[in-house]
């Protein structure tokens, strides 16, 4: 059974090499044939497959549930974390959808900063205000957005990735 597996991953790597006649690295660039065009056609065609807006905000709303479960916990590098990568993710897509930058310059200069202040403050009730501010900002930018119908509200049951980490115990947490 091992050696069957060694050959297979040894010829891999001599393709990552770059011999030429390599019946694998043959079979992986056929698999990118629906890539057709000069090449700012076939980058066209990449960047609609890499998503608009709505992917960045899946990831924002992704990292705003783990943040609001971490500062729950306590866990502040945790939020502060996911805060970071929230505003890498809003950033990205903004950078692929400028039209809608004008809508989050609030966000991005008062609503972040906000709230990572409450964040470095290591204070669950500054922290819980200031995730309430984040919320009516984030309801704010899909008015202007003109999509109100997506309603942001504070998260009510764990996230994926918070359910799977035990939630702090309650003599923790304040309030
Ligand atoms: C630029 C202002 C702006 C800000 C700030 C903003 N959003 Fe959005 N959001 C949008 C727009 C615009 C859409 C619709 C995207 C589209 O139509 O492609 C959207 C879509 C969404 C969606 C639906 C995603 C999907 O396709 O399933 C969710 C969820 C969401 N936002 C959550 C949030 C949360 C949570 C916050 C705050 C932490 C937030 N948004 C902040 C503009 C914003």
């Amino acid at each position: 059974m091992m050696k069957r597996f060694a050959i297979p991953m040894g010829a891999a790597i001599i393709c990552g090499g770059g011999l030429v006649g390599c019946d694998r690295e043959e079979a992986s660039l056929s698999r990118h044939e629906w890539l057709q065009g000069g090449v700012d056609q076939r980058l066209n065609t990449l960047a609609e497959q890499h998503g608009g807006f709505s992917a960045s905000m899946r990831e924002v709303n992704e990292r705003f549930h783990n943040l609001y479960w971490a500062g729950q916990d306590q866990n502040w590098e945790f939020a502060a974390y996911q805060l970071e990568h929230m505003l890498e993710a809003l950033e990205a897509g903004l950078q692929r959808r400028p039209e809608r930058a004008e809508s989050a310059q609030h966000f991005l200069r008062n609503v972040i900063p906000d709230t990572q202040e409450s964040i470095e403050a290591r204070n669950l009730s500054f922290f819980n205000e200031r995730i309430k501010t984040m919320v009516n900002n984030c309801n704010t930018c899909h008015a202007l957005e003109n999509v109100p119908w997506i309603p942001v509200s504070l998260p009510r049951s764990r996230s994926p990735l918070m359910a799977s980490i035990p939630a702090a115990p309650a003599e923790n947490v304040e309030e």
